[in-house]
């Protein structure tokens, strides 16, 4: 088995850092200047992930390309972290954006959009009731406080190192068996423990021996888990997360925010998963803010019971700009004309290739990683096995590799998610995009192994 040399590994981190911070001087202007005014010298927070240094500055994109304010091009193979899976300003959306823009951008009140939406969303999901949000996060919040209101329950359960958004009580880990405060978390209202049961994704006796205490309003998941790398279930594990919901009385909640990458109705879609609640935000709108949350008519029916139309606005769901017009047009525009039976054909082929490009290498080195693909997504573990669970995929992080790796493909145009080594297709990647990648990835192995 081929082994990492850690002392060059440092060397080259240090050769790529001088590089990287030698390409980019006005991206290094606009970030000292930042730092004046943003705090961390970013507008979000998680900018500073970036590795480099310094985040590099956009100046303009389209499709599965952008260029920086030095003039340099990438590969954008992060899009935005799946906010922009359409690919940047696809053209239909952007043609129903600016129609829009001239017709009023929020008003609330439904416009006919809303409808030909909702309907779209249940051919594709099942669930035949809708709402509309901002984020991904913010569905994902009212579906918990939905779950407890329709079932009288506190408590909800998670899987280890899942990701659902910035959701007080999804930030829970379980190490050695103990549940804790995941680290990082900040100013939590309660510690998480008083809210949630934190289990292994795949394991079946855990999830009910966790849910026979008939307290748990409901389960939220990634149908495959997507945010500590990709965990696939294994065979039979969604039929037995469906029948023991159901047997114990809880909800399942499925948040296909990531996982839509798998089809253009998502995973559940691909393999008829029944979710009492289902979740879904950042590419619906190809980058504009929305969000969408849908009810089985029995959620959806018990909710009518218990939400008070006198108080609707203090119910703790909903937002003032919540489906907005402009919200709504863009996310009809990329159902209609960009997540398509024939992109997601496409995006799917262009990742089978990708994944393939990075195995025959892997395989070639004898290096103990590999690689995994769910959809148009792909990505690489420096691991040998696939995980079966948090706990077997957070043992595999790297963050020395880790950085490297992105900085080096940064370095020479491609860029990948900060937060791994994942890899999105979108309807405008290209064949060349992913042999540029494969090019790429064969030189940085190289030089990690000679
Ligand atoms: C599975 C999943 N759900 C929800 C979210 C939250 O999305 P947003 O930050 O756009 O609200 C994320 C973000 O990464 C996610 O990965």
């Amino acid at each position: 088995m081929e082994v990492v040399h850690r002392t060059k590994l440092k060397e080259m981190t240090t050769r790529e850092m001088t590089k990287f911070s030698k390409e980019h001087p006005q991206s290094n202007l606009l970030y000292k200047r930042a730092k004046n005014s943003l705090f961390a010298g970013v507008p979000m927070n998680w900018m500073t992930k970036w590795a480099g240094g310094f985040p590099v500055f956009v100046k303009q994109a389209k499709g599965s390309h952008f260029v920086d304010v030095d003039g340099l091009e990438y590969v954008d193979f992060c899009l935005g972290d799946t906010g922009a899976m359409t690919g940047h300003s696809p053209s239909y959306s952007v043609d129903a954006i600016v129609e829009q823009s001239h017709n009023g951008l929020t008003f609330m009140l439904p416009t006919e959009n809303a409808l030909w939406v909702s309907e779209e969303l249940s051919r594709r999901f099942g669930l035949p009731y809708w709402q509309f949000t901002l984020t991904a996060t913010d569905a994902n919040r009212f579906a918990l406080r939905i779950a407890r209101a329709v079932t009288g329950r506190n408590r909800i359960l998670v899987f280890n190192w899942c990701y659902h958004g910035t959701v007080d009580e999804t930030f829970i880990t379980l190490r050695d068996h103990r549940t804790g405060l995941r680290t990082g978390n900040l100013g939590p209202a309660v510690n998480p423990s008083e809210t949630t049961r934190v289990i292994e994704f795949n394991d079946i006796d855990a999830l009910e021996e966790a849910l026979s205490h008939e307290d748990v309003a409901c389960v939220i998941a990634e149908p495959v888990m997507t945010n500590i790398g990709i965990i696939h279930p294994d065979p039979g594990y969604h039929d037995a997360l469906r029948t023991l919901t159901r047997r114990y009385g809880t909800l399942l909640i499925l948040d296909e925010t990531h996982t839509i990458c798998s089809g253009p109705g998502g995973y559940t879609g691909k393999f008829q998963l029944e979710p009492d609640i289902f979740t879904i935000g950042k590419a619906i709108a190809s980058g504009i803010p929305a969000g969408a949350y849908g009810l089985s008519a029995k959620v959806a029916e018990q909710l009518a019971r218990v939400l008070s139309q006198e108080e609707t606005d203090t119910s703790g769901i909903g937002g003032t700009l919540a489906g907005n017009a402009l919200s709504i047009a863009a996310m009809r525009a990329t159902l209609e004309f960009v997540w398509t039976e024939d992109n997601f054909y496409k995006m799917i082929s262009l990742a089978t290739q990708f994944a393939a490009g990075v195995n025959h290498i892997v395989t070639e080195r004898s290096l103990a990683w590999h690689v995994t693909q769910l959809g148009a997504r792909v990505e690489y573990l420096f691991q040998p096995n696939r995980p079966k669970n948090g706990t077997e995929a957070a043992a595999s992080w790297d963050h020395e590799l880790d950085h490297f790796i992105h900085l080096y493909m940064l370095n020479r145009g491609i860029l990948l998610t900060p937060f791994h080594n994942m890899a999105l297709m979108s309807p405008s990647t290209s064949q060349e995009d992913v042999d540029f990648h494969t090019k790429i990835f064969q030189e940085v192995v190289d030089e990690l192994t000679f």
